[in-house]
Order: C-alpha cells, then structure tokens, then sequence
C-alpha cells in the first residue's frame, strides 16, 4: 500500500516511521543547563552516524513548538552531553525520566538513578547504565520548526567492566550488555536477544563460489 507523505497530517507520517523504521537504539541522554541544573530523558531517533570521526546523531523535538526540549536547550547552551545506553535492568528508569517534568525537577531523582562524573565532559553519566558516551556538540542541524538533529563526537566511553572481553583489543561482549531498543508505538520494546550470524562475503568468495550454489539452487527449484 502506498502512503504518500504529501497528503499525510504531520503527526499520521511520524506514526509510520516510527512504526516501520525500528528496531530503534536509545539514547538516554544527560545534560546541564548553564547553571549546572542536570536533566535526563531517552530519544529513539538515534544512532551512530560515523567512525572517524565518531559522530552519534539524537533527534530532539519540541514540548510546546517552537520551544525545544529541555536536552536540546540544554545541549546548545553548553555543547556537551553524555549519552547512556539502555539495557534491560533500568527500562523503567528509563521509561519515568520520560516524564515531562518541569524544567527544575531532576528526572534522575525521581527514577532512584545515581551518577557518576565524567571525565571529558561536565554533565555526569548515569552510574546504572552499561555503556556511556561522553560527548561535544558538533552541530544541531534544524529540522523545521520543532526539531533538531543533535550530532555529538563521542570523546570518552565507559562500558561495564563485566563486559569487557579484551580491554587490549578492545573486544565487547555486546549480548552481556543486554541493550534494550525501541519498537512501534508509545509502549513498544525489543531485547536484543534473538541473535543470528551471516558472514559478510567477499568478492573472491563471491566469485568462486556464489554462481555454483545459485544453479545449484535453480535446479533444487526446477526439480520440486
Ligand atoms: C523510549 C523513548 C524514546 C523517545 N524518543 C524521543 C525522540 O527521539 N525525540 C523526542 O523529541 N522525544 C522522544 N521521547 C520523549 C522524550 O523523552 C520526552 O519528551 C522527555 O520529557 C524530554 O525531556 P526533556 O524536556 O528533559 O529533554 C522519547 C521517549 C521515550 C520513552
């Protein structure tokens, strides 16, 4: 079916992104205001946009257009941020500094979450969460009148110790840290548990052996 964007109401579009573009990683980001007051709050238009240099992207919208979220506000008064990843241990946490507090309540408080200081950055990382990003405004790119793209270069990172396979190679136990993503809807969430290997291919191997095991299966097709 087609869903042509041109006639769709703003918010029926944002209902089929979010509907169909997932799993969505989460960014549950930390920020200071100028007077060092501290704010928490999860973003889903997330992810990792480059290696080098490291560049992660967060989507931030508006509470009452054109004023921008507290996180974004607060990302561009003082250009830093601290990106903590969700697993599932702390997806309630996570779920109450959703809550559209005022301005001058600390989410952080109100979910029971501890903090931790940063090295690189000044707004702190969440103590619970398995992974944190210590991040510098690179740009907010406006996206219209209620949102902006928040594009951060990741300076630090701490990952759980437990996690750490090989802290020489840098080698991750990604499973162990038992990430959480968004899915469809307001309520929906994945695990990141049903996992499966596919070994990327090269050309050689394409070469050799792809085209023998495409006849091999035309003929298993011609056959049944
Ligand atoms: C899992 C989850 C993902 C969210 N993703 C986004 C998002 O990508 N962009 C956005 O503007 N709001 C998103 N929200 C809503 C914000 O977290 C919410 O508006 C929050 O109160 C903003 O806090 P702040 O004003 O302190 O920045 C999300 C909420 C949840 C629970």
């Amino acid at each position: 079916m087609l869903f042509d964007f041109a006639e769709l109401p703003a918010r029926e579009r944002y209902k089929l992104l979010v509907s169909t573009v997932t799993p969505r990683p989460i960014a549950w980001v930390v920020s200071q205001d100028r007077r060092g007051i501290l704010n928490a709050a999860p973003f889903s238009f997330f992810n990792a946009f480059s290696g080098d240099p490291p560049i992660v992207g967060v989507g931030i919208g508006s509470h009452v257009p054109p004023e921008p979220k507290d996180t974004r506000a607060n990302i561009r008064e003082t250009g830093e941020f601290v990106v903590n990843l969700v697993s599932e241990d702390v997806a309630q946490a996570m779920n109450i500094t959703a809550i559209e507090f005022d301005r001058s309540v600390s989410e952080l408080d109100k979910a029971g979450l501890t903090t931790l200081p940063s090295v690189r950055v000044k707004p702190p990382r969440i103590a619970q969460s398995p992974v944190s990003l210590e991040c510098r405004l690179i740009q907010i790119v406006d996206l219209g009148p209620n949102d902006g793209l928040v594009l951060g270069q990741v300076l630090a990172m701490h990952i759980r110790d437990d996690a750490v396979i090989d802290p020489a190679r840098n080698y991750i136990d990604t499973p162990k840290l038992k990430l959480i993503g968004r899915m469809h809807g307001t309520s929906w969430y994945v695990r990141t548990t049903d996992l499966f290997e596919m070994p990327r291919i090269s050309l050689k191997k394409w070469n050799e052996e792809w085209p023998a095991q495409a006849v091999a299966r035309k003929d298993g097709r011609e056959k049944s």
